[in-house]
């Protein structure tokens, strides 16, 4: 249940494909809209940044309505207005910092710019609204230093938490992201896209040994990621399956299964030596649309208890949270971390905005 003292946001991100807008109350989330484009992008196995910009131009104005009904509040009850500036996609951002560049403009509120990782990387301190779903708020006194993985469709980084607000990258892709080489290899085997969630639904009923993925980066020490072999690994894989194989419903299955099998162990083989180089970790943090993936959480639950560790894995409370949504930028904000408090015509979009 939200604590009526704390201040009430207003939160909005277009980053990538989905319009989202949500209102959140200290770190409680009373309502997060998303209006998913995935059906129109499908075509183009991939986020179209035209398509994107005037999807999220006809979206806003009714997403904000319906976080704000949703949530019961009207304009003037809110403390502040947050939006994502970076990274993304440059069009799709403009549209949600100009959105909230006049709202705020509007009713008068301050404006709050957030990195939309960041939200990721703080979608675990979320907590929902109802008395039903209550759930403990993490004690803050107690997580840090945290181990932030953000495994999403455009980022894959691990994250040392030193405190709300003080990041430092230990390891980030050199390539592709982890969900996007997920939808390129179900791409190749006409998943549609995006193909994680797809992905992990067949790989239920697949064999996770049929097809060994080779094992990147293990000649670096360090907690880099690169996940474009495992993608040309699966096209030569398919190039060299008879057609025959290629229509047998339990090859893709297996070829699923083994897949997901191959990105998660690599970056289950970089966490673990994050882990193993980081003994005053107190909890690891997950967050990213990946982060909706069932094995994946116990996989990483499994190699936390392989190292004797008795830290706890946080996850968002619900898969929502885990793909783009506005309610973790409010958390973000709540988090009251290093966001700069700008006026309206110094909000810039930052599509490459860096973190940590
Ligand atoms: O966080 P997100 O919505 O967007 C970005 O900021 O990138 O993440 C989208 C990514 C996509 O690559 C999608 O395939 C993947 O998350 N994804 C999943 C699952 N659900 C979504 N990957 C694996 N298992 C899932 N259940
Ligand atoms: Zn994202």
């Amino acid at each position: 249940m939200p604590n009526n003292q704390d201040p009430l946001i207003l939160a909005i991100d277009t980053s990538c494909d989905d319009t989202s807008a949500a209102v959140t109350q200290g770190w409680v989330v009373r309502s997060n809209v998303v209006a998913s484009q995935a059906q129109l992008h499908k075509k183009y196995g991939g986020v179209f940044p035209t398509v994107a910009k005037l999807a999220h131009a006809q979206n806003i104005t009714a997403t904000v309505s319906a976080a704000l009904q949703q949530a019961r509040i009207n304009p003037e009850q809110l403390s502040a207005v947050a939006v994502t500036i970076g990274p993304g996609l440059a069009p799709a951002l403009e549209v949600g910092i100009r959105f909230a560049e006049q709202f705020a403009q509007q009713h008068t509120k301050p404006l709050t710019a957030i990195n939309h990782l960041e939200g990721h990387l703080l979608s675990v301190l979320a907590r929902p609204n109802s008395r039903t779903t209550a759930q403990a708020q993490p004690n803050l006194d107690t997580v840090f230093p945290a181990l932030g993985l953000i495994i999403s469709g455009g980022h894959s980084q691990f994250v040392l938490i030193k405190q709300l607000g003080t990041y430092q990258i230990l390891g980030t892709t050199l390539d592709d992201a982890a969900g996007e080489c997920l939808d390129k290899i179900g791409r190749m085997v006409n998943l549609g896209y995006p193909a994680g969630a797809t992905i992990e639904i067949l790989a239920q009923q697949g064999n996770p040994e049929a097809i060994e993925f080779p094992l990147p980066l293990t000649h670096r020490k360090d907690f880099d990621l690169s996940f474009s072999g495992l993608k040309t690994f699966a096209r030569n894989t398919l190039a060299t399956t008879s057609p025959k194989k290629l229509q047998d419903a339990q090859f893709i299955k297996d070829f699923c299964a083994s897949a997901q099998a191959g990105v998660f162990r690599h970056l289950l083989y970089k966490f673990e030596r994050a882990l193993a180089a980081h003994p005053e970790i107190h909890s690891v943090w997950l967050g990213g649309g990946v982060a909706a993936n069932m094995q994946l959480r116990k996989k990483l639950r499994s190699t936390i208890r392989q190292t004797n560790k008795k830290i706890p894995l946080l996850t968002p409370y619900s898969k929502k949270l885990c793909a783009d949504n506005a309610a973790m930028i409010g958390v973000a904000m709540n988090a009251n971390t290093q966001n700069t408090v700008y006026t309206s015509d110094q909000l810039q979009r930052q599509p490459r905005l860096k973190f940590g």
